[in-house]
């Protein structure tokens, strides 16, 4: 499929925007200073918190803070299919009661069999999808401009 070009310019902070690419849901997510901060604290509780087992994302997205999985730290870009079985998680940006753990800082829950993921696309530990969301080719040609693809 073609590249997909996505304005971003109206994207708030907290907000998800999503866009279709190969038949595929893309998340572009604006993350708040909060989840910045936080991801760096939940890597023992992930399965793979550096994004090292798999194919799981274009090798540019690495560099020195594989914990965002990011090009600029505050805009997240992933395909939105958990890795189990393909369906589509749910955005969870805030901190919720049951059925999540009290320790929840956000991220996305796969209401189908229950696996969990950071704001990073990273999965939990002990939940059936086994490898994090994938951050799809993609890059910026300004500010508020992003080609997915
Ligand atoms: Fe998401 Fe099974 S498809 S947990």
């Amino acid at each position: 499929g073609a590249p997909v070009t996505v304005d971003i310019s109206a994207l708030q902070e907290g907000q998800r925007l999503i866009v279709e690419w190969r038949g595929q849901p893309i998340w572009i997510v604006k993350r708040s200073r909060a989840i910045l901060e936080a991801l760096p604290t939940l890597d023992g509780e992930l399965r793979d918190p550096r994004s090292e087992n798999a194919d799981q994302q274009p090798d540019y997205i690495q560099a020195e803070s594989p914990e965002l999985r990011s090009i600029k730290p505050e805009i997240s870009v992933l395909v939105g299919l958990c890795t189990h079985l393909g369906c589509s998680p749910e955005m969870v940006a805030e901190i919720r009661p049951e059925p999540f753990d009290p320790n929840w800082k956000g991220g996305y829950f796969c209401p189908c069999h229950k696996s969990k993921f950071d704001m990073a696309g990273r999965v939990y530990q002990g939940v059936p999808a086994p490898t994090n969301l994938v951050v799809p080719p993609h890059h910026f040609t300004d500010d508020n401009t992003i080609v997915v693809g």
